[in-house]
């Protein structure tokens, strides 16, 4: 999705300078070309030759570069489709904020008429001082993005609000920035993640292998094509869209219908149990007490049928289903019996795939269309295609 676009990343001098080398790397990734610019403090963080060889590229740092016709900050300037500073430091924050262009980081900001995102890093005493809260506000003021950075520990030893927002974030953040038209901009996606834990008592649980990765590589690409998104999941996530935690089936279902109500899409990648203990011991089952055990289990709703049911006017429901044995026929079955749009499939006896793996291949069915194989790929890659298959028909008015 970010194939040929012009990124241009600015570093200054801070400790988090050394995060960018990952963010260059994700961008050349995706494809994307990357020129970068160092302030001459962000030199004594970063080598020029490591952000030469990730960037693929010369780094800029001198503002009087006589070997060019146009001067950089005017030839940068023109060829970056986003302009994104991370981490920025108080210091260039100032002035940003303020007008000052005195290296070539700064006149290019100053020159640059288009897109800015900037992803500040500081210890937490100048991240609250009143000066710089008012340079930032000054910044969003003036339309730049800012990618707030986060709480937690921090280089200096100190613990605080001040370290840069994950480089994820920060991607994800630009990407979203690139792709303001997107194909699903103004789509509301609910999409399910990772596998439900039924307790037994305050300590033990039955759960499953999912990882939930396949839920929260969806919920990414969404967000990342526009969408507003919202992950339901059974892990602590931060992410720049709205995520909520549970842990059993039945608080699923209840954050499903709450926020089903305003989606015009659900995907249910979760692996939701089928069933639950019948009581949750409130203390802790002592095995001196037991020679043996026998745990009654009561079935779980079964979210997404119910989901089907009342299904909302124009919404689609996605299911998803994990087999390992006769894939296609249990998949088409689940399907008419789920009463879903869409049923996304995939084996789970393959080592090289689905749980816990970075790589999937899944068989797409629906009601009225043949069913689509996506080969074996990344689960970036394979929740793209998802999506478009998904809204195809909707693009095209089907
Ligand atoms: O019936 P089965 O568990 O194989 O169906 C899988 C699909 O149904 C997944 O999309 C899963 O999220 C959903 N599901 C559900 N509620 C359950 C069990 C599964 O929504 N209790």
């Amino acid at each position: 999705m970010l194939r040929n676009k012009n990124i241009l990343i600015g570093i200054t001098g801070g400790i988090a300078a050394y995060k960018i080398c990952e963010l260059v790397r994700m961008f050349k990734k995706n494809d994307a070309n990357v020129k970068v610019v160092l302030t001459p403090n962000a030199k004594e963080f970063v080598t020029e030759l490591t952000m030469d060889t990730l960037a693929q590229d010369r780094v800029y740092i001198e503002q009087f570069n006589t070997t060019d016709k146009k001067p950089e900050h005017i030839s940068l300037c023109d060829w970056a489709d986003i302009f994104i500073i991370a981490p920025a430091s108080a210091n260039t924050i100032g002035k940003l904020a303020n007008g000052i262009a005195d290296n070539l980081l700064t006149s290019l900001a100053c020159a640059f008429t288009g897109t800015k995102l900037i992803a500040p890093a500081m210890n937490t005493g100048m991240w609250e001082n009143r000066f710089v809260q008012k340079n930032i506000s000054a910044l969003k003021n003036a339309g730049m993005h800012i990618v707030e950075p986060e709480s937690g520990f921090l280089a200096c030893g100190t613990c605080g609000k001040g370290r840069l927002a994950s480089v994820e974030k920060v991607f994800n953040e630009a990407a979203l920035l690139l792709y303001e038209n997107q194909a699903l901009k103004g789509k509301k996606i609910l999409i399910t993640a990772g596998g439900t834990r039924e307790n037994l008592d305050p300590v033990r649980y039955i759960g499953n292998y999912s990882s939930g990765k396949m839920g929260k590589a969806l919920a990414d690409a969404a967000y990342n094509a526009g969408a507003e998104v919202t992950l339901i999941c059974t892990f602590e996530e931060t992410k720049p869209y709205k995520t909520i935690t549970v842990n059993s089936a039945l608080e699923m279902e209840n954050a499903v219908k709450n926020e089903a109500q305003n989606a015009n899409c659900v995907i249910m990648a979760a692996a939701v149990a089928d069933y639950r203990p019948a009581e949750c011991s409130v203390s802790k089952i002592k095995k001196d007490k037991n020679e043996e055990l026998t745990i009654k289990l009561v079935k779980n709703p079964d979210i997404l049928a119910n989901l089907c049911k009342n299904k909302k006017q124009n919404q689609i429901i996605v299911g998803f289903c994990a087999e390992s044995d006769d894939l296609i026929e249990n998949a088409r079955e689940k399907l008419a019996q789920k009463g879903c749009d869409f049923l996304v499939a995939n084996d789970i006896t393959r080592k090289d795939i689905a749980f816990s793996s970075d790589y999937n291949e899944v068989y797409i069915l629906s009601k009225d269309a043949p069913i689509k194989k996506i080969d074996r790929s990344t689960k970036e890659n394979i929740a793209k295609s998802i999506l478009e298959i998904i809204f195809k028909g909707e693009n095209s008015g089907n």
